[in-house]
């Protein structure tokens, strides 16, 4: 509906760049960000029921069980705040069960979006990462050092991020992901690429794009922006033919 908040799934392997791109989508869109890892961290540190059961699978780099994820991610997403700014789901759905469960519930998104990075790069950027505690902002030793020692100093890191499980996480997406490709990419033409507001005008029927993520955050960030500026012009016009 062209008057609609804005509704978008980024998906890719670990370390794709996902929580990256999510930052700089809500500074620019002011979407209301819920990452399906966040909400099970947090519940792993309020030391929930919930969350000790989730570290469980976290640690083993497998996913979560649906009993615990799927309510999570539904309720976070019916607050008013989502509702009203739109929403930028990340990490989720992961698996057939989870697109069914979120469809059934009426959550369709306006455009999925696939990160792509080679392997080895995926690797790297794990063991690198480090989070700030204080702002929840995500650095890269390398790639997106600190701004400040002070920082510096208080950088954590996730407990799942190690070479080892790093290549647990990468199997458990491999074995899920064209599950959950199937259901997005029922149309595997890119349809507004082709004809102008055909994705629109059949509204039943996503938007699906893969993104290159092998690039610098700004590059990964200036082709997904392309993207979202494209769908709110073909909203925008659509409404004014209306
Ligand atoms: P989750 O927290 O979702 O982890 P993940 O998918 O493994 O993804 P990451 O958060 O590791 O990476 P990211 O793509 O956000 O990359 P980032 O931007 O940080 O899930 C963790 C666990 O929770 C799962 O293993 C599972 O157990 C459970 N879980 C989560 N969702 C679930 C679900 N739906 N169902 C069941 N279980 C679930 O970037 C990584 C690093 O690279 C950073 O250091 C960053 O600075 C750097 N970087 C980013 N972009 C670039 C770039 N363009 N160039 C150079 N460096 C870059």
């Amino acid at each position: 509906n062209p008057g609609e908040a804005l509704k978008i799934m980024i998906s890719g392997a670990p370390a794709s760049g996902k929580g990256t791109q999510c930052e700089l989508i809500t500074q620019k869109y002011g979407l209301v960000h819920v990452a399906a890892g966040d909400l099970l961290r947090a519940e792993v540190a309020a030391g929930s029921d919930n969350g000790r059961q989730a570290k469980e699978f976290m640690e083993k780099g497998q996913l979560v069980p649906d009993e615990i994820v799927v309510m999570m991610v539904k309720e976070r997403l019916l607050l008013p705040d989502a509702e009203e700014n739109g929403w930028l789901l990340d990490g989720y759905p992961r698996s057939l069960s989870q697109a069914t469960a979120l469809k059934k519930f009426g959550f369709e998104p306006d455009l999925f979006i696939l990160l792509e990075v080679p392997e080895d790069i995926l690797v790297e950027r794990v063991i690198g990462r480090r989070l700030d505690p204080v702002t929840g902002k995500i650095y890269h030793l390398k790639y997106s050092p600190p701004e400040t020692e002070e920082i510096a100093a208080r950088l954590t890191q996730r407990f799942d991020d190690t070479e080892e499980k790093v290549k647990l996480r990468l199997r458990t997406h491999h074995q899920n992901v064209e599950a959950v490709l199937s259901m997005f990419k029922d149309i595997t033409v890119k349809a507004c690429d082709i004809i102008p507001f055909l994705s629109l005008s059949l509204s039943h029927i996503h938007n699906f794009v893969y993104i290159d993520g092998n690039g610098s955050k700004e590059d990964v960030f200036a082709q997904i922006d392309g993207w979202l500026t494209k769908l709110l012009e073909q909203r925008k016009a659509t409404s004014e033919s209306l």
